[in-house]
């Protein structure tokens, strides 16, 4: 898995579907998890610092770090649609467009394994991204712009599905959830095939939508992805590889500890010992989203 697209970083270009409804099923989906708002505002008030959401897609999040004490946040997404949803969000949402108002919540467009941005930050937080950087190489390339990013105390979380979760065989065609889009119900179906290596599992994950439109035909939304998911020696090891040291691990949002069938995969990391190498830059974003 190589050679990728100057716009891989949009997980919704290339896709056979309209990418705003791709964002907008994607909300619907997403928007639905809570479990770790606690753990996200816990650590946001331990750091109390500026957040980073590196691979922020449409800022479910964003509430959170502001509760958690965040003065100030930057999303940065490689999705347009995503990131046209995230400003949605914020206009609909007094606490977040108070906040966008004041400077103090920003986005940015830009590859999460290349942004350009001068600001430090004290956490930053990659939830759910790694396993679409293509593999190991996107991966480190993102770990590396991560940690350039992190104040000398701050502290990055990579959250990620845990072993637990991950598929043990290739799935077949699977009805996964209807839910009501618009006053209507969509039906997703998805798909996958599995392929382990040493370092991690490599996953192609098909899904599609059926949306019923008024004259009673039935849209069909195909999407494919791509993903990898690193075991947890190869994501250490990347870690490491990075310029940072691993912190703790946990298995849960709950802080459980991290075992063979772990829900999630949550590490926590520090820029490694004598990593002073880089000058402390005042917080101030370059690449900002217009
Ligand atoms: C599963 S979502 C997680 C969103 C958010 N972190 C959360 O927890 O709700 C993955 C996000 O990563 C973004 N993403 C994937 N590859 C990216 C890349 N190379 N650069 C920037 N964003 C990327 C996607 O657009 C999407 O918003």
């Amino acid at each position: 898995m190589t050679g990728r697209a100057p716009d891989a970083a949009d997980i919704f270009a290339g896709q056979p579907s309209d990418p705003d409804l791709l964002a907008e099923l994607y909300d619907l989906e997403h928007d639905e998890i809570t479990e770790d708002l606690a753990f996200y505002r816990e650590m946001t008030s331990r750091t109390r610092g500026s957040v980073l959401d590196l691979g922020c897609g449409s800022g479910r999040l964003f509430g959170t770090f502001l509760d958690g004490g965040a003065r100030r946040v930057v999303g940065v997404d490689g999705s347009a649609a995503l990131l046209r949803r995230a400003r949605r969000r914020i206009r609909h949402t007094p606490a977040l467009a108070a906040a966008a108002a004041d400077a103090r919540l920003e986005l940015v467009h830009a590859d999460a394994t290349r942004f350009v941005i001068a600001a430090r930050f004290g956490l930053v937080v990659i939830a759910g991204v790694l396993p679409h950087l293509d593999g190991p190489g996107g991966v480190l390339r993102c770990l590396t712009h991560a940690r350039r990013r992190l104040t000398r105390a701050g502290r990055l979380v990579i959250d990620d599905l845990g072993p637990g979760q991950l598929p043990e065989h290739d799935l077949p065609l699977t009805l996964d959830w209807r839910r009501r889009l618009r006053g209507r119900e969509v039906v997703r179906y998805s798909q996958l095939m599995r392929e382990r290596s040493d370092d991690g599992l490599r996953v192609a994950f098909s899904t599609l939508v059926e949306r019923p439109q008024p004259d009673g035909t039935i849209a069909r939304l195909p999407a494919s992805y791509r993903l990898w998911y690193p075991s947890s020696g190869a994501l250490e090891r990347l870690v490491r590889q990075a310029g940072l040291q691993v912190e703790l691990t946990y298995g849960s949002h709950d802080l459980e500890p991290l075992q063979r069938d772990s829900e999630r995969f949550i590490l926590v990391a520090r820029r490694a010992t004598g990593d002073e190498s880089e000058r402390l830059g005042k917080p101030r974003v370059v690449a900002r989203q217009a």
